[in-house]
């Protein structure tokens, strides 16, 4: 091992076994020189390790501090005390395409077991169902085709939408829902609606990929707040930064997150959207996995606890992502947003909407819905149990609270950038921690998508990510 390795395994015992408290700051980087008896480049390049694994934040000119532990698994729900931000959070530009497109095209490979995209394999999804609709469709309307649907949509699908916003206690009229072309598709206007190139945006962290895609190509800075696997992100560090930074929009994900599967507590909805109206700032919710809760209560959407709320969602974690059908609720922002949706793509998909239309008015979703959430409950039990038994000692996984991903993390010296690659080669794609991150955090993590049959091919590919994990470890 080399001597800045050495350095950096140190202060990552240090960190773990609490020595340096999160939210401490760590000595300056001479006084570790002195301390290790090395030289100060040793210490930098040390420092480069610990803060890759996500352990460290740099505040500029202020030196570096334990960073919160924003992947706290399988251990019960603390609470920070608010004022231990201050130094530590900053915007950054995000710079992340070159990843996606690899891991996209990993998903049209037949050949490849695909536990990298948040795609669920066709036998999770209402496949038969929205077969039949399309059929359906396609028999009985004449006109589905040759027109466009210009924004804000297809009324009859609108008011389905709105009906069933109503049953999770948004007030929603038909007239406010605007269709899109999916939920990321929704996210763009959102954002496009409510900021210029250069402002700041404060998301969760770890967050969808997607999303910093979206900031990236729009000029946007990324704010990442600490985001607990079980409780969601930190209203502290969220309330601090709204003081510290003009922050203009914040966009999260509060039921089941993705990739950690939090859920936010009614009351922190209800003190995220006070929060949030008092420093004016536009909260954008991303509910696209809203459905799909553990539990057989389904989570009330934050547009519940505030009418000012921006909500995005869509079809494609249940009914089909190809069919493209997402919706948007902006309330102020709607005819701004509907001359987006234009500019941007016209329309969405007519005969997709009159297929989205007659599965919900004609077949039953919420018999989908529970049938598919207690696959999904017995799927991720199985998939953490192989994984717990396959990966080596001292790998955590999330116990999430809704959706079909898992977010493992590995022993400290694990590079999942490695294992990405490793994996690949055996045909196994992952979506590796840094994904997740504009500063290219949780090096040692990665997410695993458990919505595939569970079969030997599935099982043997969790058991050789395992060995390869294994591989990193060895002396
Ligand atoms: C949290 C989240 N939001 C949005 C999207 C994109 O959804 P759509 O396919 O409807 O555009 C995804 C897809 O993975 C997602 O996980």
């Amino acid at each position: 091992m080399k001597r800045y390795e050495s350095v950096a395994l140190t202060l990552t015992e240090e960190i773990e076994g609490g020595i340096y408290k999160p939210g401490e700051r760590l000595p300056g980087v001479r006084k570790l020189a002195a301390l290790f008896t090395v030289s100060v480049s040793t210490v930098v390049e040390a420092l480069k390790i610990v803060e890759d694994q996500g352990l460290l934040d740099v505040a500029e000119r202020s030196g570096h501090f334990v960073a919160y532990p924003t992947h706290r698994l399988n251990t019960p729900v603390q609470k920070e005390g608010a004022g231990t931000y201050k130094a530590v959070l900053k915007p950054y530009p995000v710079t992340q395409s070159e990843w996606v497109m690899n891991l996209v095209r990993a998903t049209l490979a037949s050949d490849v077991v695909q536990l990298g995209a948040a795609v669920p394999h066709s036998d999770f999804l209402a496949v038969k169902g929205v077969n039949k609709a399309l059929k359906a469709v396609c028999a009985h309307t004449q006109d589905h085709s040759d027109h466009y649907d210009f924004a804000p949509g297809y009324e009859p699908l609108r008011g389905q939408i709105a009906l069933r916003m109503q049953d999770v206690h948004c007030k929603v009229q038909q007239a406010e829902v605007v269709i899109t072309n999916g939920c990321q598709n929704a996210l763009v206007l959102a954002l496009k609606a409510v900021t210029q190139p250069g402002d700041v945006v404060a998301i969760e962290s770890p967050t969808f990929y997607g999303l910093l895609h979206v900031i990236e190509s729009l000029g946007l800075q990324a704010l990442e707040i600490p985001t607990d696997p079980i409780s969601g992100i930190s209203l502290s560090a969220l309330s601090l930064a709204f003081e510290q930074w003009d922050v203009k929009a914040c966009v999260l994900i509060p039921n089941y997150g993705n990739p950690l599967g939090h859920c936010m507590s009614d009351i922190d909805k209800r003190q995220l959207v006070t929060l949030a109206k008092k420093a004016k700032v536009q909260l954008i919710e991303d509910d696209i996995y809203g459905d799909l809760g553990l539990s057989n209560q389904r989570s009330l959407p934050l547009l519940s606890f505030g009418p000012d709320v921006i909500y995005c969602s869509s079809f494609s974690k249940t009914l089909s992502p190809g069919l493209r059908v997402g919706w948007v609720i902006s309330g102020q922002h709607q005819e701004r947003i509907e001359y987006l949706q234009y500019v941007n793509s016209l329309s969405a998909p007519t005969l997709a909407q009159r297929a989205v239309y007659e599965y919900l008015r004609y077949q039953s979703y919420d018999r989908y819905l529970r049938e598919v959430r207690s696959r999904y409950r017995q799927q991720l039990h199985k998939v953490r149990s192989l994984i717990y038994t396959s990966f080596p000692e001292g790998t955590k996984v999330s116990e999430p609270a809704g959706g079909f991903v898992l977010w493992v993390e590995c022993p400290a010296t694990v590079s999942t950038l490695t294992l990405y690659e490793d994996a690949l080669a055996k045909n196994i794609s992952i979506a590796p921690g840094p994904m997740f991150s504009p500063r290219k955090k949780y090096q040692r993590c990665f997410r695993v998508n458990c919505a595939q049959p569970w079969g030997a091919r599935f099982q043997w590919a969790l058991v050789t990510l395992g060995g390869l994990v294994e591989r990193q470890l060895a002396p």
